[in-house]
């Protein structure tokens, strides 16, 4: 079996160092030349856990890395995994996919293979009935279950556990036609994950259980966020053990209740907006998913609230941001709350020393000049009037009174709580903690 993969972002070539590293004949295929080069000699253009080790296993069995769209006819499957980013008015953007397609479609006019093509990318409801279908069957001019096969397939992987969410995913979702396609295709999926649960359902259930997925983990967030700023305001209350403890309770589980400065990254805020703009569009107004993304763009207010309350003005004020990865063990910094904190803390004129352990290239991107870096955590404190930890990096919790010393004012704003059982010579604010 020959698989190809188009599109080697997060999900793409996570896919694609998976498969071929169990020895799978795998071609990954990116429109970005300059990416493929770097891919096939082994690295990665981002950092995830156990990406580079496993492409370079699967580079020295049989995966070819090109930007060759014609490669993908001979192949028995076509995973589709580029990218559907947001548009200005909320809505995603869809001429990559429609170009992927397209470039499948042509490929297949002049081939004798029967593939099917699987859709990884986040769509809206009806984008595979209605735009990928249409594209596809035009460009080819076969026929969609005859001739090849088309199935909506989402993705579940979390960034920073990537590999392994590929490797162990919890669901299998196959949405389209019952025909032979969906059958080898769930045969393939049988073999790679042999315990795992498959739903097979139609093309647009396929496409809303994806926004159901991650606006259902977005309202956890924005519930928790809610309650620990309630939290806040009660003292000696504190919202972790209250997440604990009703994480206890099965029907609601403990995942995804740590409280914080609110979500971001490339994935929910971008899927709340495109879930909330589709409904509204279909005439329904989405009152729990809007007041989920209110919270959330408001939980940045909180904390500059603390800021100024402790601080004061913030003209001239030395802030040291702990943490710009939008969590922790990625390098990611794409719609990441921290930066957010960051533009607004410089309206202010704030002077911004930003520490993160893997995330202070993609930041300078960002800022350039206009802030400081330092790889150092010490360094980064020095002489600062406030430090705030926005990531949950674990190294943060190892800060102690020797590496807070150099402060100008040991002031503390913790949004993940990584110290509050310690005892540190300093002014300390959690949020979600009452004072
Ligand atoms: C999210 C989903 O979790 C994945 O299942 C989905 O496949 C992916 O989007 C996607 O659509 O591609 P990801 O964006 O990697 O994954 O990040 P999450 O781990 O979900 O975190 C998102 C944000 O929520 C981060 O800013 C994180 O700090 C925040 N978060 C998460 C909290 O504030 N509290 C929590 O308890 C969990």
């Amino acid at each position: 079996m020959k698989i190809a993969v188009i599109g080697l972002g997060f999900v793409g070539l996570s896919l694609t160092s998976v498969l071929a590293s169990k020895g799978n004949n795998v071609i990954g295929i990116d429109v970005d030349v300059e990416k493929c080069k770097k891919i096939r000699s082994g690295i990665a253009p981002f950092f995830e856990p156990n990406l580079e080790k496993l492409l370079r296993i699967g580079l020295k069995k049989q995966l070819t890395i090109t930007d060759n769209f014609s490669l993908v006819k001979d192949c028995d499957m076509i995973f589709v995994a580029v990218g559907t980013p947001q548009k200005s008015n909320g809505a995603i953007e869809l001429s990559l996919i429609k170009k992927a397609v397209a470039s499948i479609g042509r490929v297949l006019a002049k081939s004798k293979n029967n593939p099917i093509v699987l859709i990884k990318s986040t769509v809206i409801p009806g984008t595979m009935q209605n735009v990928i279908l249409p594209i596809l069957e035009r460009r080819s001019g076969k026929k969609a279950g005859r001739e090849f096969g088309l199935i909506s397939n989402p993705e579940f992987l979390q960034e920073s556990s990537a590999i392994r969410d590929t490797e162990f995913p919890h669901v299998i979702v196959l949405g389209g036609y019952q025909t032979k396609f969906m059958k080898k295709a769930k045969s393939f999926f049988s073999r790679l994950h042999p315990n795992v649960s498959i739903t097979i359902t139609n093309h647009q259930t396929a496409e809303m259980i994806k926004y159901a997925n991650n606006s259902f983990l977005a309202t956890k967030i924005s519930f928790i966020n809610q309650l620990s700023n309630i939290c806040q305001n009660i003292p000696g209350a504190n919202i972790d053990d209250i997440a604990k403890t009703i994480g206890l309770d099965p029907r609601i589980g403990v995942l995804f209740l740590n409280a914080g400065p609110g979500y971001g990254g490339s994935c929910l805020p971008k899927d709340m907006k495109a879930l909330i703009g589709f409904a509204n569009k279909i005439g329904i107004n989405p009152t729990l998913l809007n007041a989920v993304e209110k919270t959330n763009q408001k939980q940045i207010q909180n904390i500059v609230s603390i800021m100024e309350n402790t601080l004061g003005a913030l003209a001239a004020k030395r802030i040291t941001v702990l943490g710009t990865a939008f969590k922790p063990n990625t390098d990611d910094v794409r719609d990441s709350i921290a930066i957010e904190l960051i533009k607004k803390l410089l309206k202010k004129k704030a002077k911004i020393t930003v520490h993160d352990p893997k995330a202070i290239r993609n930041t300078r991107n960002i800022f350039g000049g206009k802030i400081c870096y330092d790889e150092s955590i010490t360094r980064a404190l020095n002489n600062s009037h406030c430090a705030i930890i926005m990531t949950q990096w674990k190294q943060f919790g190892e800060l102690n009174n020797k590496s807070i010393k150099c402060m100008k004012r040991k002031l503390i704003i913790d949004c993940r709580r990584i110290l509050a059982n310690k005892k540190l010579d300093a002014e300390y604010y959690a949020l979600g903690i009452g004072k």
